[in-house]
């Protein structure tokens, strides 16, 4: 293992009815609140209406930033920046997936500060202060209600980063199961694929004495390959879309990272196609990570066999460790498929045309991964492998 330090501040409150412990937490940090949600999910469900009623009885004063776009935009980051400095903001209260909580996160910055919170985005600068932020989960998928990461589109460089700083873990956030219910198959699916692949990034290391953070990735992604295909077929059971809701936090928190450096290469590749084509994030990812795990096989190819055998139930015999761990591949690559995500390119209509400036803007910092460090090449590759 590396050294490491642990800390994660954000207070988690997991369960049936939690929403009621708004009312204890929003008054530590004030009475000023805006209420920051996306395109209409919260008003048809009635957690709006619920939220907005403890507000009131606390007697909060609420201001609204609504209409938080998938892949949140930087327009609406200042949008909502501005609001916080009109009003005198105390705490930002995200309701919503993770783009409403990324967005509520770079608005916590740029409350803060005179610039654009894009500069935060493309390091030309650190954030100093930031408002607080909580949240209310409504999809699981990316973690960003215990992390300190937010993914935030340039509409105008068609640019997509990701950035973070410590001072935007939320201060505390709110999951119950009963608020994914309304989740659609095809989200449910997409935030599936994402805490998988957190995990995957996770499971992919070159630390070594790392068998217990190896045993939790299996684990949890055993238990998303068992859990999954139930709940697409049964989208309000609360059993199913608990677990799935605990895994999706647990994949991204920084739990699993203790003691190592995950790979992250993925993500940065599917992040550069979402920002030239704006698809859901998960589905990018589906369609990648078997190419990147395909390109990569040859840095550990034991790690790739344990993952085929642990979690995939590959059976070993008469087979070469290349074998092995291509049939892992190809059995992940299968169960994404199985429960409705994409797995070509060609899926989101997107040809070879944009490859080059994809590969551009994934090479933005330079060469990026840690398992295997990528060249421009590489993720020109694992692009056309992809098509
Ligand atoms: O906007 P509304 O109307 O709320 O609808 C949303 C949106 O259309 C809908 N939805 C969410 N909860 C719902 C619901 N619909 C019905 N009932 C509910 N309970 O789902 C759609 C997608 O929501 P979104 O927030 O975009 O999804 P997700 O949570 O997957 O977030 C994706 C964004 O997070 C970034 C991604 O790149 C992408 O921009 N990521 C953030 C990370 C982080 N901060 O740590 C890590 C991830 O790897 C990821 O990159
Ligand atoms: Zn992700």
């Amino acid at each position: 293992m590396r050294a490491f330090q642990f800390h994660n501040p954000t207070r988690l409150i997991f369960g049936k009815g939690q929403l009621a412990a708004l009312k204890t937490e929003v008054p530590k940090y004030g009475n000023k609140v805006l209420l920051v949600y996306g395109g209409g999910s919260i008003k048809r469900n009635g957690l709006y209406d619920q939220v907005i009623q403890l507000l009131s009885e606390i007697g909060a004063e609420v201001h609204e930033l609504a209409g938080v776009e998938p892949n949140p935009r930087l327009s609406t980051v200042h949008t909502g920046a501005d609001l916080c400095k009109e009003h005198g903001i105390d705490l930002i209260l995200a309701v919503g997936g993770g783009s409403v909580i990324d967005c509520a996160k770079a608005i916590a910055v740029g409350a803060k500060y005179d610039g654009s919170m894009w500069d935060f985005a493309e390091r030309k600068a650190q954030p100093k202060a930031a408002l607080p932020l909580a949240t209310v989960l409504t999809m699981a998928a990316t973690g960003s209600e215990m992390n300190s990461g937010s993914v935030i589109t340039n509409q105008e460089t068609q640019e997509k980063l990701g950035w973070g700083s410590p001072l935007v873990y939320p201060a505390f956030s709110i999951l119950d199961p009963v608020h994914t219910f309304s989740v659609p198959q095809d989200q449910t699916v997409y935030g599936i694929v994402d805490m998988m692949s957190h995990t995957l990034e996770h499971y992919f290391h070159l630390d070594t004495n790392t068998p217990v953070q190896l045993g939790f990735c299996e684990t949890i992604l055993r238990t998303v390959i068992e859990a999954a295909p139930k709940l697409i077929n049964d989208l309000e059971n609360y059993e199913l879309r608990e677990t799935i809701l605990y895994c999706g936090t647990m994949a991204l928190n920084n739990i699993l990272s203790m003691g190592l450096a995950g790979d992250w290469a993925t993500h940065n590749i599917e992040h550069a196609v979402s920002a030239v084509y704006d698809i859901p994030h998960g589905g990018g990812l589906a369609i990648l990570f078997p190419n990147w795990m395909k390109h990569n096989l040859h840095v550990d190819v034991s790690r790739f066999k344990r993952l085929a055998i642990n979690v995939f139930d590959v059976n070993p015999e008469g087979k070469s460790d290349e074998q092995i761990a291509l049939e892992g591949i190809e059995a992940l690559s299968s169960f994404w498929t199985s429960i409705g995500a994409p797995n070509r390119l060609a899926d989101y209509d997107i040809d070879a045309s944009q490859i080059d400036v994809m590969a551009d803007k994934a090479m933005r910092f330079g060469p990026f991964g840690n398992f295997n460090k990528l060249q421009r090449e590489d993720v020109v590759e694992i692009y056309k492998a992809s098509l």
